[in-house]
């Protein structure tokens, strides 16, 4: 497994350019499944998750062709299409349970494995098949696949009451919405950037869909759906990470491609404890305003609130800030892995179930670390750049998944980071 070590201290300036989005890109590849017509999605970014998925579609019989180095991904799935989606390409990564919609929608059938828990929660998927069952599709939970099947007239409209904002059950809600008979209503529907980013693509291959953005999204469905070509959204999540820096090195950085619109409670926070954000024609500049960034509380909600994928970074961040901090994880049950790690760096942090306390202090200190999930592990190498010394990041698998060539992107602004190859 590989490695990467970062040496602190280095100030870092200059151009990072952000990526597509891989929470868009993850829920906008199982939409092929919804046309016989091809889907062409561009802006792609480059991760082992998107590895991931293109084997799961291409098991299900999608013909996918990438080009422009992996940032173009050209989809089709005609005629017979393998409805099960089998567990050791799922339990890989839970963004796979988005093919269960798409599947029922197109196949009238699916067999899904469970994802399984992950590292930061158990991860029920009650909202999606309560959902989906208002829509008529007869679900059952057997040897960890869910069995669903649709009426043989396949599904209908729906008014469907969310008991929760999730972003996944919205996803595959909004995408068996647009081939089922009738109208779909979804009450309290996640209104996430890559929400609108699948309603757009899906509008293009001809969707009738409104209101996503909003709590309440209504979908009239259509027979069938055509072609389409769709650029990826920035990467919000890459964006908000890449833009903490400056708080751990000094110096600018400009976010390319960055969109406030994309990260406004974020930006409120991050503001708020010292960092100065300006607008440019090429994204977004950041700098922090005196030697050391403030203390700020956070609380993680869902989309327009402060992001759950970015508290780990946040956290990293507040270990070195002026003062006492307040962390409250209100979206997953177990996300604070990342504190007993920033905890052998110097930092000091107590966790008390979902809230974690953080007193800044003034210098941390380099350290051989473990990466527990995904934004964990960047949290990490962000404390590594602000530490004394070498910090040595190990699991790096769950970087890749997320973040197309970081340690390339740090470098290039002046960080003193690699990656050793792991045996
Ligand atoms: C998406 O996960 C993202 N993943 C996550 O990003 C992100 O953290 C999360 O949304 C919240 O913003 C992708 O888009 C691929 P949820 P998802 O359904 O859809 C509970 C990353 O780091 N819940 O909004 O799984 C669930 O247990 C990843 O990129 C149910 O109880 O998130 C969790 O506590 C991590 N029943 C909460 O809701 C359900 O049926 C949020 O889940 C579904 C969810």
């Amino acid at each position: 497994m590989d490695s990467i070590v970062v040496r602190g201290g280095n100030e870092l300036n200059g151009q990072i350019p952000i990526a597509g989005a891989k929470n868009a890109a993850l829920t906008l590849m199982p939409a092929t499944l919804l046309s016989e017509e091809p889907l062409t999605l561009t802006n792609m970014p480059r991760l082992s998750d998107i590895g991931t998925l293109t084997q799961l579609l291409e098991s299900l019989g999608a013909e996918i062709t990438s080009m422009a180095d992996g940032r173009v991904k050209a989809m089709s799935t005609h005629g017979k299409i393998n409805h099960v989606a089998e567990y050791d390409i799922v339990r890989k990564m839970r963004a796979s349970n988005l093919v269960l919609g798409p599947l029922l929608a197109r196949e009238g059938q699916a067999v899904v494995s469970l994802p399984g828990g992950c590292a930061i929660g158990a991860r029920p998927m009650d909202i999606h098949t309560n959902g989906l069952e208002a829509m008529g599709a007869e679900i059952e939970l057997k040897d960890g696949y869910l069995h669903a099947k649709a009426p043989l007239k396949g599904l209908q409209g729906a008014v469907i009451d969310f008991p929760f904002a999730s972003v996944g059950a919205t996803e595959n809600i909004l995408m068996a919405a647009t081939l089922a008979k009738g109208t779909t209503v979804i009450n309290n529907a996640a209104r996430e950037p890559e929400i609108v980013d699948l309603a757009d693509c899906l509008r293009k291959m001809g969707a009738q869909i409104d209101g996503d953005g909003t709590s309440t999204i209504t979908v009239q469905g259509v027979d069938r759906l055509g072609a389409a070509t769709h650029p990826v959204v920035t990467d919000r999540i890459e964006l908000g990470t890449f833009m903490l820096v400056p708080a751990f090195t000094g110096g600018e950085v400009e976010c390319l491609g960055g969109r406030l619109d994309l990260i406004g409670a974020f930006v409120e926070k991050i503001q708020a404890a010292g960092l100065e954000v300006t607008e440019t024609d090429k994204g977004l500049k950041v700098k922090r305003v005196s030697d050391r960034v403030k203390a700020v509380d956070v609380t993680t909600e869902p989309f327009p609130g402060f992001p759950t994928d970015l508290q780990a970074q946040m956290m990293a961040m507040l270990c070195i800030a002026d003062g006492t901090s307040v962390l409250e994880e209100k979206i997953f049950e177990n996300r604070f892995m990342h504190a007993p790690e920033l905890v052998r760096m110097g930092a000091d942090i107590s966790v008390e179930g979902g809230t974690a306390t953080v007193t800044g202090v003034q210098k941390m200190k380099g350290a051989p670390v473990m990466a527990t999930d995904l934004r964990a592990s960047v949290s990490l190498i962000l404390a590594g750049l602000a530490a004394e010394g070498e910090t040595v990041v190990n699991r790096v698998y769950h970087l890749d998944r997320g973040y197309e060539f970081v340690e390339r992107k740090l470098s290039a602004v002046g960080a003193d980071v690699e990656r050793v190859k792991g045996q």
